[in-house]
């Protein structure tokens, strides 16, 4: 190789290909709930990571086939497959992210806050492995309810002494998708430019859109801004009930958990300036977990950016938001007391 180089520049580039670390290093993720309707999507936009070197793919059924198919797929990350709680530990096992997109949708009629019973035991439970085997990991929450699960989360971490609040998410950047896609529709704008703020929680009236902020500014009458901000708090619920039964938000949802994640991968690789909302541990409002942007770095968040400048309209939004959001947060509190 070396006899074909012939100038300085060139052999400088041959060096930072064979010898860059920057790039290169060893970085696990694991999915857990990898065979659902999220995990598959989200698993496959993961597998097309140059990030990621092994994706670990847990479920409680049809992981194997799953981590088979994607196996074969010409791209970086090593799929590696793990079925059933025997296994969970391996899954886990010294990852630097871990999404958790396991548990139950809703179906039509359902509230995010009528999973808690199921989902709530699930999260504790594939939270407790990652505390024992990865305790440094990031920690992705997809699972519903958001508002609840991420604090079930932050608690069963604090019982093991391993709760670092930098590294804790609950997934809302779906959220923001939603937001900007209605909003380029609404205006006409080019949506890969449209990028609007969602802050609050993850259901129904504690999403926040907060259209204000938008880049570029768009400005509506009150009465659109207003219809605009319902359908984006509703928008789950819109395609639940377009799935009339057979679930909730997936394909969406793997392509902003996927967005979240490379955001983030991007960030612990040294990437600056990588700025995501999240529902995460707050003091911007009374509600102890809030999502606002965050700037995202090598150790998870970097800096939290706060709510910024409302209109009275929006703030009007949280302060409608704050007793379902408290209402939350303490279920999942009170939740991992009494239970785990
Ligand atoms: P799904 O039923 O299609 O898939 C869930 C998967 O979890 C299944 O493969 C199931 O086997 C697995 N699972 C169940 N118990 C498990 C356990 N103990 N350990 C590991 N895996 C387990 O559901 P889905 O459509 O993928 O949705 C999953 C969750 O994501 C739901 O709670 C849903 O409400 C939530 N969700 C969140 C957002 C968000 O914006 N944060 C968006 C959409 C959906
Ligand atoms: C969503 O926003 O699509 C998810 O939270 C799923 C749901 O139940 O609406």
């Amino acid at each position: 190789m070396f006899s074909r180089i012939t100038s300085s520049k060139q052999l400088c580039v041959v060096f930072r290909n064979c010898f860059s670390t920057s790039s290169r290093s060893d970085v696990k993720v694991a999915v857990l709930g990898a065979a659902g309707g999220i995990g598959q999507p989200l698993s496959l936009l993961l597998k097309q990571s140059p990030l990621i070197t092994q994706l670990a793919l847990y479920d409680i059924a049809h992981t194997p086939g799953v981590a088979a198919d994607l196996s074969h797929i010409e791209t970086r990350p090593k799929v590696t497959g793990y079925l059933g709680s025997d296994q969970l530990a391996d899954a886990v096992k010294d990852a630097q992210l871990v999404l958790i997109p396991a548990g139950v949708p809703r179906k039509p009629g359902m509230t995010r806050d009528d999973l808690f019973n199921t989902n709530a035991g699930i999260v504790a439970n594939l939270v407790d492995a990652c505390a024992k085997n990865c305790p440094k990991s990031m920690i992705a929450i997809i699972t519903n309810p958001v508002n609840s699960t991420v604090p079930i989360a932050a608690e069963v971490l604090k019982k093991h002494g391993v709760l670092d609040e930098k590294r804790l998410f609950g997934v809302t950047t779906l959220d923001v998708v939603r937001s900007n896609t209605f909003i380029a529709e609404a205006k006409g704008l080019d949506v890969t430019k449209v990028k609007c703020p969602v802050i609050g929680g993850h259901s129904g009236i504690t999403i926040v859109p907060v259209i204000s902020q938008c880049t570029p500014a768009v400005s509506f009458p009150q009465e659109e801004r207003v219809k605009l901000s319902v359908r984006i708090q509703n928008a789950g619920t819109e395609v639940v009930e377009a799935k009339a039964g057979a679930g909730s938000a997936t394909l969406s949802m793997a392509y902003a958990a996927n967005l979240f994640a490379k955001d983030l991968l991007e960030a612990m690789n040294g990437t600056e300036g990588k700025v995501q909302c999240a529902y995460v541990r707050s003091d911007e409002t009374e509600a102890k977990y809030f999502a606002t942007p965050v700037l995202l770095g090598k150790n998870g968040i970097e800096k939290n950016l706060g709510i910024g400048k409302l209109l009275d309209y929006e703030r009007n939004l949280i302060t409608a938001a704050m007793p379902e959001l408290l209402a939350n947060i303490k279920k999942g509190e009170e939740f991992v007391a009494k239970n785990v």
